[in-house]
C-alpha cells in the first residue's frame, strides 16, 4: 500500500471515549404527524444532561427526519458540539459553511435507503471529496469521513484532507445481534482503527451499536468517539432517553477502563 501523503501526529490514546447521541429518530417520530412533538432539540438537552458529549444529526437530502431549522437551533443554542452528518453535495456544503457545526461527517446517501447502508467510497471519489473537504476545512469545520473498516478507504480519507474517520461497524453489530459476533469483522475494525491513528487520523465508530456491541467496540483504544442513534431512541420508548443515555455512558466508560 502507498504511504499516505499527509501523515500527522497520532492523537493521544489515553483520552476517554466520547459519546455522540444521534437524535435523528426523534425527528422521525415528530415528522410522522407533523407538528413539533417530540422535539429533537429537547432530546438533545436531555441527552446532554445524561452524559452525552456530542449531538449528532443527519440532514438528509429528503429531510425525512432532521430539518434545517433543527440543525440551526442546535448549532446556536445547544451546549454541546454538533456533529452534522451529510452527503458531500454542493447544497449541503453550502448549508454547513453558512452555519458551521463543530464537525461534519460525510456519508453516502441514496434516497431509497432506510439508513446509511455502507461507507463512503473515498478511493473512487478522491478528487471530488478532496475539494469538498478543502472547502469545509477552510470554513474551520472538522471533517470526518464515514468509511467501511478498510485501510484503503482510511488512507484515501487522509489523502483527501479529513481530520478523522468514522468506521462503519454495522456489519460487526449485525453479526453481534444475530448471536454470532464476527471475529473477522472485529479484526477489520481493529486493524483499520490502528491504521488510522498510526497515520494521525482520529478514529470514531458508529452504526447499529447497542449496549452489548458498544461495550466491545469501546474497548478498542484507538476509537475515541461512538455515534449512536436508533438503539438509544428505540430503548427510550421503554425507559426514557435520560436513563438510556446514562446507561450507555456507563457501559462505554466501564468497557474503556476495564
Ligand atoms: N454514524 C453514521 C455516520 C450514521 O450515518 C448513523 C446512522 O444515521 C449513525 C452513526 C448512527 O447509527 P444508528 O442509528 O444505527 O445507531
Amino acid at each position: 500500500m502507498n504511504k499516505p501523503k499527509n501523515k500527522r501526529k497520532a492523537p493521544n490514546m489515553d483520552s476517554p471515549i466520547r459519546l455522540g447521541v444521534n437524535v435523528d429518530h426523534v425527528g422521525t417520530l415528530r415528522n410522522a404527524r407533523g407538528g413539533r412533538h417530540p422535539d429533537p432539540f429537547l432530546a438533545a438537552q436531555v441527552a446532554a444532561e445524561a452524559g452525552a458529549d456530542i449531538i449528532t444529526v443527519h440532514l438528509r437530502e429528503d429531510r425525512r427526519h432532521i430539518l434545517d431549522a433543527d440543525v440551526s437551533r442546535l448549532i446556536h443554542e445547544s451546549n454541546l458540539p454538533i456533529n452534522m452528518e451529510m452527503a458531500a453535495t454542493e447544497e449541503m456544503a453550502s448549508i454547513a459553511i453558512t452555519n458551521p457545526p463543530s464537525a461534519i461527517c460525510l456519508v453516502p446517501e441514496q434516497r431509497q435507503e432506510l439508513t446509511t447502508e455502507g461507507g463512503l467510497d473515498v478511493v473512487r471519489q478522491l478528487p471530488y471529496l478532496t475539494k469538498v473537504i478543502g472547502s469545509l476545512s477552510e470554513a474551520g469545520i472538522k471533517v470526518t469521513t464515514f468509511v467501511d473498516p478498510d485501510e484503503k478507504q482510511v488512507e484515501a480519507s487522509l489523502n483527501a484532507g479529513a481530520n478523522a474517520v468514522e468506521l462503519h461497524v454495522g456489519n460487526y453489530c449485525e453479526s453481534y445481534d444475530r448471536g454470532h459476533a464476527s471475529e473477522n469483522e472485529f479484526k477489520r475494525v481493529v486493524s483499520a482503527s490502528r491504521y488510522a491513528t498510526n497515520n494521525g487520523l482520529e478514529c470514531h465508530a458508529g452504526h447499529g451499536l447497542n449496549y452489548g456491541s458498544a461495550a466491545i467496540i469501546a474497548k478498542i483504544g484507538q476509537i475515541t468517539e461512538l455515534n449512536i442513534g436508533h438503539f438509544l431512541v428505540g430503548e427510550a420508548v421503554f425507559t426514557g432517553l435520560g436513563d438510556v443515555v446514562t446507561k450507555m455512558r456507563s457501559v462505554i466508560d466501564l468497557a474503556r477502563t476495564s
